[in-house]
């Protein structure tokens, strides 16, 4: 049930203050050539991690290597193509990983899409945006759950989601009852929601059928990714922790540079999350907001 206890908590310690990992500490980034990913490296970079970037397009993954390294802050960073819609890319990079590193410690699922403009909703790319960012987060995450270095107060996954994907979005009474069934949900109930979506897309049903009335197919595709999570972090209960974030509405090419405040910003809440102190680490949670005083919910 997705907000139902949100409450203000205590401020989330800034990572430097509490530094627990050392530059063995590996986070892999997923969609981090622009935007809050990027950001996020370099919040990671900058306060000592080994730090893998990720993109799908080659040459910009480069790019954004260079601009790491006119900063300064490319020598715990590492760069491969990742594009986590594609089986054959995610297989490629598991492989290239093995080559570098034994394992991970932190997952950040950052890559997403959509395709609408700032007020605009089309379904024109339901399939692709499905396809990212539920099924190549999911994809991803699985590809690599054997590489993680398992440890209780260190292992973490970090989604980054959208308010868009909570659950008071969805006004279909059935796929709702699905979902806000925390006790029996499974992979295959959400996979059922996801193509009856795609189904009442294909069929013209969808603007009747009660999905999200805001970027559609983006917040279908950011409430699987929350039900997912909500599965991981049981399954994984106390050997991974799993969170998910929604960074506000910030400044980057979703959202046409508009937004209350830059990447930078979403980011180093982004980092602090994902860098909780092991006394405070945190599992099934949804993190919203942009300060340190963020509010926190079951997912
Ligand atoms: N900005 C906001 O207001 C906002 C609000 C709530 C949540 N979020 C979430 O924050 C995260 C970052 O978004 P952003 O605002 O930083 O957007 P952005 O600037 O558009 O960045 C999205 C990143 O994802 C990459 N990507 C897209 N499809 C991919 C794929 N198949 N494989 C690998 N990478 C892929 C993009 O690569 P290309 O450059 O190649 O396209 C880009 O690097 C997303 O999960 C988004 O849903 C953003």
């Amino acid at each position: 049930m997705a907000l139902s206890t949100t409450r203000q908590q205590p401020p989330i310690p800034h990572p430097a203050t509490a530094k627990w990992w050392s530059k063995d500490t590996v986070a892999i980034v997923t969609g981090a050539n622009k935007g809050i990913g990027y950001a996020l490296v370099k919040q990671f970079a900058k306060l000592g991690l080994t730090v893998v970037l990720t993109a799908r397009d080659r040459s910009k993954g480069l790019d954004a290597m260079d601009s790491l390294k006119a900063l300064g802050l490319d020598h715990n960073v590492s760069f491969c193509q990742l594009d986590i819609s594609n089986r054959a890319s995610i297989s490629s990079f598991v492989s290239w990983f093995r080559s570098r590193f034994e394992s991970f410690d932190i997952l950040v699922n950052n890559a997403a899409v959509s395709f609408n403009a700032m007020g605009e909703n089309s379904i024109d790319y339901a399939d692709t945006v499905i396809k990212t960012n539920y099924y190549g987060s999911k994809q991803f995450t699985e590809a690599m759950l054997p590489h993680f270095r398992l440890s209780a107060s260190v292992a973490r996954v970090l989604n980054i989601s959208s308010r868009l994907g909570t659950l008071d979005k969805l006004k279909n009474r059935k796929m709702k009852a699905i979902l806000g069934d925390r006790e029996r949900l499974s992979e295959d109930q959400i996979e059922t929601v996801v193509s009856v979506f795609l189904q009442d897309v294909a069929e013209g049903r969808w603007k009747t059928a009660g999905w999200p009335e805001i970027w559609t197919d983006y917040s279908v595709s950011k409430i699987a990714l929350n039900a997912y999570s909500q599965i991981l972090a049981r399954r994984y209960e106390g050997v991974v922790s799993v969170n998910c974030f929604c960074p506000g509405f910030t400044q980057t090419t979703m959202t046409d540079g508009k937004g209350n405040h830059s990447a930078d910003d979403a980011a180093e809440m982004a980092a602090a999350i994902a860098l909780l102190p092991p006394r405070c680490l945190t599992t099934g949670k949804f993190y919203t907001g942009s300060t340190a005083r963020g509010m926190i919910s079951k997912l």
